[in-house]
């Protein structure tokens, strides 16, 4: 596996295997701290593409948070193990003034409601940070497809807005969330939680699978109450932050006050800080 340290290591590396043959590079922009949610991307990144290049940055700008850019969890050298070990061809480690050649700030995109909902709504400024390395980190690669993962649902119809609005050549793949078998999206943040907070975090799954279960005859407003109690129990151990309704596509909340009509597509979305780590997850009910 060939680890690049810099856009020129990167640009010289992929004119060799062009020369070689035709290619097609499949990509994973990752911050590291890398897990088998990851590792389903690479896979079929690899299966789908000639090449596959991960990426690894633990991006400045899209953290509104000084303390969790701080406690973000970092281990290069197993990541980098585990990506030997997949098979991944490379591995890039961008320089922060090569992704960010004005100064470390994230451009301005029109992200419309995007920008509002949700994640928009709870960490200002956070999808520009996103929507500002990707385009980068885009631009350094070029690959023909690009993998993200759908437990950052949002994130995804950020990406896929910004590669519209700037008409980028690439198609954004989108994977469904990898589960451990207690049904804890797989998260780089898991790694900061606590074993007691690590046994009641799969609550969370479990009351979108309640949910999905129970939709049809509740309004949402009385679904929400019954999945907060469910991932609140009685221990304390779990902060709902919001719990969310919204149309797959647009994101836009759904009516709550009245059953909505069957076979009516619902994404429900849950965020939770568990401890020192704020989980989100999601799910189509
Ligand atoms: O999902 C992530 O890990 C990050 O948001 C991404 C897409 C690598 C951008 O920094």
């Amino acid at each position: 596996m060939h680890i690049l340290h810099s856009l020129s290591d990167l640009q010289s590396r992929c004119a060799h295997w062009r020369a070689e043959s035709v290619i097609t590079i499949g990509f994973v922009p990752t911050m590291g701290a890398l897990h088998e949610g990851h590792m389903s991307l690479v896979h079929r990144a690899q299966r789908e593409n000639t090449r596959c290049i991960v990426s690894i940055y633990v991006n400045p700008t899209q953290f509104n948070n000084p303390t969790d850019l701080a406690s973000y969890p970092q281990k290069t050298e197993e990541d980098v193990r585990m990506l030997q070990a997949a098979g991944c061809d490379a591995v890039y480690f961008p320089q922060a003034a090569e992704l960010y050649p004005q100064g470390m700030q994230a451009k301005q995109y029109d992200l419309g409601r995007l920008e509002e909902l949700m994640e928009g709504g709870a960490r200002p400024g956070h999808y520009q940070g996103v929507a500002t390395v990707v385009e980068s980190l885009l631009a350094h690669v070029q690959p023909a497809k690009a993998y993200f993962g759908l437990k950052d649902y949002q994130q995804v119809a950020v990406i896929r807005r910004m590669c519209t609005l700037l008409q980028l050549p690439v198609t954004i793949v989108a994977c469904p969330t990898a589960r451990a078998m207690s049904g804890l999206a797989l998260s780089s943040r898991n790694a900061l939680l606590s074993e007691a907070h690590g046994l009641a975090a799969p609550r969370i799954y479990q009351s979108l699978q309640w949910a999905a279960l129970n939709r049809d005859g509740f309004p949402l407003s009385k679904l929400r109450e019954a999945m907060l109690e469910k991932i609140q129990g009685t221990d304390g151990l779990l902060r709902v932050e919001y719990i969310a309704f919204g149309d797959p596509a647009s994101l836009e909340p759904l009516d709550e006050t009245c059953a909505l009509p069957m076979n009516t597509p619902v994404q429900a979305f849950v965020v939770t800080q568990a401890g020192a780590a704020r989980l989100i997850d999601n799910e189509a009910i």
